[in-house]
């Protein structure tokens, strides 16, 4: 189906994830100061890394550089830094990206290392679909060409990059009591996003004043970030993989009631006793 992947570590990962790649993201050392923010993709990560460069700049969006440059991704043969001695050149506060189940976490995970860890989870049905528009972009070549009912199914067997959802997404709720992580869910964020905001903020210790709170609200709507253009990418510029739709339930459009059905049943099995819920409305 066009779909180009690797394994490393037995994960399904996008090719540019190197083993080199992943070794040294998993091992790199870290700051108190560091803010590293983790998600399964299409889960809202673009929204909440802007929120947090916000955060760490007075609510004042950069010049010049694009957004994107601020956010170190060491899991990606794309971008820099590339080694520890970059990582130690570059001016802190520093927020790294990654796409890791807990096991392969940046940094080894909250427990190994002194960064802040922020994940955001969102319903898996609405990542499934959003994921489905993102791998069928046609702006990437040698991407997805298959039709949803055939994504929804190796989405659900766990056969798409970066695994298996529910796996992944557990993973960290099972670590949500350590100090150094703060667990996020999209959908809170769309429900009370300066409630949301405000628990970040007072996560980060950063003390957040009303005119700044106010410019990170109007810079991180749906509308003003999809103007902006996150996706700094010359190639993909015009992608609209990042900025689709920003709701809550689209998963209705792609979703028949029968796929949707099975769905909500192996939810219940794989969610059970986790004590984590969605909501998909
Ligand atoms: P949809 O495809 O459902 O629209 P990620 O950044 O982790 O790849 O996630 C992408 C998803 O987040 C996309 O979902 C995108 O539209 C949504 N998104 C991006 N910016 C947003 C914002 N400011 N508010 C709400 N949703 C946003």
């Amino acid at each position: 189906h066009g779909y180009k992947y690797r394994i490393v570590d037995g994960l399904m990962v996008p090719p540019y994830v190197t083993p080199t790649r992943y070794n040294a993201s998993r091992t790199v050392v870290t700051r108190p100061t560091d803010v590293c923010y983790c998600s399964f993709p299409k889960s809202g990560s673009t929204w909440l890394a802007t929120v947090l460069y916000l955060l760490l700049n007075d609510g004042v969006e950069p010049e010049g550089r694009p957004l994107r440059s601020n956010l170190h991704w060491m899991e990606s043969s794309w971008t820099y830094p590339r080694t520890q001695a970059e990582v130690d050149a570059l001016p802190s506060p520093r927020i790294f990206k990654s796409h890791m189940p807990h096991r392969m976490a940046l940094a080894g995970g909250p427990r190994n290392s002194p960064c802040k860890h922020i994940y955001i989870a969102r319903n898996p049905k609405d990542v499934a679909v959003s994921y489905y528009h993102f791998e069928s972009g046609k702006a990437w070549s040698g991407r997805y060409n298959g039709t949803w009912e055939h994504w929804l199914r190796i989405f659900t067997e766990g056969r798409v990059q970066r695994g298996d959802w529910f796996e992944h997404v557990l993973s960290w709720w099972e670590q949500r009591d350590a100090p150094n992580l703060l667990f996020l869910k999209y959908e809170d964020l769309k429900s009370d996003f300066r409630g949301q905001l405000r628990r970040i903020a007072a996560y980060l210790q950063v003390q957040l004043s009303a005119e700044a709170e106010e410019r990170i609200v109007s810079a991180t709507t749906f509308a003003h970030m999809r103007a902006a253009g996150f996706s700094n990418h010359k190639h993909i510029a015009d992608f609209e993989g990042f900025f689709r739709k920003g709701e809550i339930g689209s998963w209705k459009d792609r979703f028949t009631m029968a796929q949707s059905e099975a769905f909500d049943k192996l939810c219940r099995q794989r969610m059970a006793g986790s004590g984590l819920e969605f909501d998909f409305e």
